[in-house]
């Protein structure tokens, strides 16, 4: 079994000896340009088109990330890239969901507690309790409630906030209100104090997070954005945060990655800022799963995590 292994920043001898170990029967090798020899299985971020064109005899190419985007806007205009037939799988939480809960935990409590307004007063050496929020009204909106999103939905309901996630089909997940499809949208940012994206990149939910969709939530809502930069109007969500309307925002993703020097929100008081780094691909966790997948598929099963190209995630 052949394995070949490309990543623009990851460091290849740790995924090619870690894979090696797991997978003794297979040769693993970092793909380079030229290289044409067969392989049944590639592990790919942002793959040249060059690396699988062709590879008909592909039995899955595995992402190295939750997200596809990069690779289907690739696919998008090269649909040469991927042979018919060839299954595209992703990471499904392999340690993503725990970061994400950390993240959002430590957020949305700073929030409630309001940490952001001590921070400000602390710079004016100003000694005043200000008055708490409601924990019954600081409702969570979590758009997605997929893997990431229900994980961040089940360590946000032990601290007794009322949640609810936005998905296009229904979902039951125990203390958390499910809103599906377009048609609900609104039903689900209204009353909602704090929004959480985790929703995939697709061209249905390019620039979602708009001006229009934040007028809906409470005036002086929180917006945390987990997933991609593409979703959100970043000059919408200034204009609603200089408007009062958002109280404060989260920001791990933007849509020029990293986020440049001039960009207004390095200097607003009321955004954080991390650099794509709210969950990341454990290397252990991802290839622990990644080996499991390949047995699987060896065996003649279909692993978890396999992506819809026409749907887009
Ligand atoms: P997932 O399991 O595929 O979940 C996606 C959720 O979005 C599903 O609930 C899906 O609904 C919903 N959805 C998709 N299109 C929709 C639409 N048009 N309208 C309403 N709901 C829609 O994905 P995941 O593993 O949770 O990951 C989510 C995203 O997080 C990834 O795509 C990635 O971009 C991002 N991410 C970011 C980081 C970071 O460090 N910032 C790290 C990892 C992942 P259904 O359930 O009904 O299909
Ligand atoms: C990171 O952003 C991922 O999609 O895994």
């Amino acid at each position: 079994m052949d394995i070949i292994f490309y990543h623009p920043t990851f460091d290849a001898t740790t995924w090619i000896n870690g894979l090696q170990q797991r997978l003794p029967q297979a040769t693993v090798r970092k793909w380079l340009p030229g290289d044409n020899s067969p392989a049944d299985y590639a592990l790919v971020r942002t793959p040249p088109l060059a690396m699988l064109q062709g590879r008909s005899a592909l039995k899955g190419v595995f992402a190295l990330g939750a997200g596809v985007d990069d690779i289907l806007s690739q696919l998008k205009q090269h649909p040469e890239m991927l042979p018919p037939g060839v299954p595209l799988f992703r990471l499904e939480d392999t340690g993503m969901g725990r970061q994400m809960q950390e993240y959002a935990v430590y957020t949305v409590l700073g929030w409630f507690r309001r940490f952001d307004d001590y921070n400000l007063q602390k710079q004016q050496a100003l000694w005043q309790w200000l008055e708490n929020y409601h924990r019954d009204h600081f409702t969570v909106g979590i758009l997605g409630a997929g893997v990431l999103g229900s994980s961040v939905a089940q360590s946000l309901k032990v601290w007794g906030f009322p949640i609810r996630c936005w998905s296009r089909s229904a979902k039951q997940i125990e203390g958390v209100t499910s809103y599906h499809g377009a048609d609900q949208l609104s039903d689900f940012l209204h009353g909602t104090q704090v929004l959480i994206n985790l929703l995939p990149n697709t061209p249905q939910t390019v620039g979602i997070i708009n001006r229009q969709l934040l007028s809906q939530l409470n005036h002086g809502a929180f917006v945390l954005n987990l997933a991609r930069g593409a979703h959100l109007v970043e000059e919408d969500l200034l204009a609603a945060l200089d408007a009062g309307e958002i109280k404060a925002a989260a920001l791990d993703v933007f849509a020029t990655e990293p986020l440049a020097e001039q960009s207004p929100f390095w200097s607003h008081p009321r955004v954080t800022i991390t650099p794509h780094n709210a969950a990341v691909t454990l290397p252990d966790e991802a290839m622990d799963y990644i080996a499991k997948s390949i047995l699987q598929r060896e065996a003649g099963a279909m692993p978890e995590g396999q992506v819809d190209i026409t749907r887009g995630y």
